[in-house]
C-alpha cells in the first residue's frame, strides 16, 4: 500500500457512523442526502439505513472506489462521486447535507469561495445541515467556526434556521481537545 493510501486509511476511514448523527436523525419515508467528503462512507451508509437516497462526494479516487465497492457488496444504492467540495455541480436540493471532518481542513477557502453559501442554498426547506470538526480551544479555526462562522453564514442567508444541536464534547480525560457538532434545520 502506498503512503498516500496509508494516510487515507489511518485518518479517514472510520467505520462507525458519527455519534451525533445516530443520536439526532430519525428514519425518513424518503429523502435525499449529500455526504460531502464522504471518505469510505460510514455516514453515507448510515443515512441510507435511515431511508435516504445518498450521494457521497470526495476528491479522493481511493475513497470513491472504496465507497462504490462497498455499495456493490452491500447491494446499496449509495452513489460515490469524485469531486472537490468547491467544484461540485449541484443538480438538486437535499434533505440533509453532511460535512463530517472536512471544514476543518480549509475554513478560509470555504469562506472565500462561497462554498458554504452554495451548500446551504441546496438544502430543501425543512432540510438540515450537519457539520462535525475536531475542536480545541487552542485552534483558532475550530473556535471561529463555533463562535460565529456557521451561525453568521446561516443568519445572512435568505432563510430562518432552527439550531438543533451546537455543542463541543470533550473526551472525559482531556479538556483541551474534543469535537464540535452543529445541526441546523432550514425553516
Ligand atoms: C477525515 S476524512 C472524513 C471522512 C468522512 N466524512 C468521515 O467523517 O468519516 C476527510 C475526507 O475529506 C476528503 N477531502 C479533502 N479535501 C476535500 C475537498 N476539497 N473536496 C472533497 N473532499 C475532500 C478526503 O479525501 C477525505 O476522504
Amino acid at each position: 500500500m502506498s503512503s498516500t493510501e496509508d494516510w487515507y486509511f489511518g485518518y479517514c476511514f472510520l467505520d462507525d457512523p458519527d455519534e451525533e448523527l445516530t443520536e439526532f436523525l430519525e428514519r425518513v419515508e424518503e429523502g435525499k442526502a449529500l455526504d460531502i467528503a464522504c471518505g469510505s462512507g460510514r455516514n453515507s451508509f448510515y443515512l441510507e439505513s435511515l431511508g435516504y437516497d445518498v450521494i457521497g462526494i470526495d476528491m479522493s479516487n481511493i475513497a470513491i472506489d472504496l465507497i462504490n465497492e462497498k455499495a456493490k457488496q452491500k447491494k446499496s444504492k449509495v452513489r460515490g462521486v469524485v469531486s472537490d467540495i468547491h467544484d461540485y455541480q449541484f443538480q438538486e436540493k437535499f434533505d440533509i447535507i453532511v460535512l463530517s471532518y472536512i471544514l476543518n481542513y480549509f475554513l478560509r477557502s470555504v469562506e472565500q469561495l462561497g462554498t458554504l453559501d452554495k451548500i446551504i442554498n441546496h438544502i430543501k426547506i425543512g432540510g438540515m445541515i450537519y457539520v462535525k470538526v475536531p475542536y480545541s480551544d487552542e485552534y483558532i479555526g475550530s473556535v471561529s467556526l463555533k463562535e460565529g462562522m456557521l451561525r453568521s453564514t446561516l443568519n445572512e442567508s435568505n432563510w430562518e434556521w432552527e439550531i438543533i444541536y451546537d455543542e463541543v464534547k470533550y473526551k472525559a480525560e482531556d479538556k483541551n481537545y474534543g469535537t464540535y457538532s452543529f445541526l441546523a434545520k432550514k425553516l
